[in-house]
Formats: C-alpha cells, structure tokens, sequence
C-alpha cells in the first residue's frame, strides 16, 4: 500500500484553505517548530518522524517513521478568542475525522485527547506565539499494539489496534484538515457556542469517577468556555488547565 504524505500525494486531495502553504519533511524535530510562523492561516507542516515530538505538560510525543499524522497548522485567532479552547476545536475536527474513516465513535477526553474505545489515538497541542497559534496534531494510523508507548497516561491507541483495517494516512490527513478548517470558522465567529452540540456529545469525562490532584470526584461537563466542571467533595468546580485522570 502506497502510504505517503509528500506535497505530490496530499496536495491533491486538499479541498479548502487549510493545508497552502504545505511543507513536507520526511524526518524533523518536532513538526510545530517547522510551520513557518509568517506564512499565513492555515499554513502546514507535516513530518513522517520527529526526533523530538512535543505533547501537553512537556511531555514528549513518539511514533515510528511512516506510522502516524503528525501535522501543524498556522492559525492566527481574533483577540476576542481563549486561545486553550483549541485544542478541543481540534479535538473536535479529530473525532469527526476518525468517525468518517472508521464508523466508531470517538470521543474527547478534556482537554486534549482523542479515544476510542477508551484508548488514546490522538492528540492535540496548541502552542501560542508572536500573536499567533500552532495547532499540532497527532493521530495513531497503523503502528501496531507493540509499536504504542506503554508509559502513557492514557492508554494508547492506534486505528489499525481499534479496527485492524491498515488505512493510507493522506486521505485522512486531507479530510482532517478541511474539517478543521470547518470547526475553526465556526469558532472564530461564534466561540466553543458554535461548536457545543459536537464537543458535548463526544465528552468522554461527563458522568466518569475522576482524579483531579489526587483527589477523587465525578466529571460533569465540558462547559461553553473551554473549561471542565467537576465535583469533589460533594461541590462544583471549574478546572481550567491541567490534567484529570479517570477511573479505568
Ligand atoms: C498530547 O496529547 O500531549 C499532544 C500531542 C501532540 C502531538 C503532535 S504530533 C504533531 C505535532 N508536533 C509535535 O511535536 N507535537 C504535535
């Protein structure tokens, strides 16, 4: 199976602004140190291996060569917007992503993650600077069960370990990147408001036993800005940032 994400494979398939300028490299550092910050909304770079990938709360992201999407958008956000709800506007474009390619749902874990069947297959990263945003993203494509980090939070996941189809990694990329763009526009006009139907319905923290600092609760709810409510204690909390584990 020919699985390449060169400009001659993927440039092709790109139906909208998100993905021009598109710059390829077979091996980097890290994908969001590769987007050009000066070329514009909705530029993007993508790697087939990085030696040095970025995940939340400097954490490291890794995958063997050829196995995964790892890809950065340029986006340049209003003022008016909370730049941290964009990893789950991302999150948002992922699910739907995985969703068309494999016919099962998937959900979002706050703020970041993408499951399926409780497994971690994507992931997002929103890096802020010089008035600017780089969105990277992460998805699992074909490694097999041996090739996920063991060591992760959440356990990992990639689509072939979920539905055992081996899938061509630039059709996914290309229809990533026009949902994305979709989610953005309804975003930048209209907030997390504009988004809430999906992202609410695919709230994998609502309702779960969870840890916030140690301390045991129940998720409530993603709310419309971005942030996640919990109980603890027996009252409401607002978490803004951070991490919250799950009961497995
Ligand atoms: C996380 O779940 O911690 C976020 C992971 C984000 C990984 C992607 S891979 C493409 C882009 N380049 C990086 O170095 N990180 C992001």
């Amino acid at each position: 199976m020919a699985d390449a994400l060169t400009p001659e494979t993927v440039e092709p398939l790109l139906r909208g602004r998100f993905g021009r300028p598109y710059s390829y490299q077979k091996r980097c550092d890290s994908t969001q140190l590769l987007v050009d910050r000066q070329a514009g909304e909705g530029a993007v770079a993508v790697c087939d291996e990085q030696t040095a990938g970025r995940g939340r709360l400097g954490r490291g992201w890794t995958a063997p060569p050829g196995t995964a999407i790892l890809v950065s958008v340029l986006l340049e956000p209003p003022g008016e917007r909370a730049v941290p709800e964009l990893s789950l506007v991302g999150g948002l474009a992922v699910a739907e992503t995985i969703e068309a390619a494999t016919g099962l749902a998937a959900q979002i874990k706050w703020p970041n993650d993408v499951l399926v069947n409780r497994r971690k297959v994507a992931g997002v990263l929103a890096e802020a600077a010089e008035g600017t945003v780089v969105l990277g993203v992460g998805v699992n494509v074909s490694q097999r069960r041996e090739q996920l980090p063991e060591d992760a939070k959440v356990q990992a996941g990639s689509l072939l370990t979920v539905d055992g189809v081996r899938r061509e990694r630039a059709p996914l990329l290309a229809d990533l990147l026009v949902r994305l763009e979709r989610a953005y526009d309804l975003w930048r006009e209209g907030g997390l408001d504009a988004l809430y139907a999906g992202i609410g319905a695919r709230d994998f923290l609502r309702g779960r036993r969870i840890f916030v600092d140690g301390e045991q609760g129940l998720g409530i709810a993603v709310d419309r800005r971005g942030r996640l409510e919990v109980e603890l204690a027996g009252r409401r909390r607002l978490v803004e940032s951070g991490e919250v584990d799950f009961e497995r």
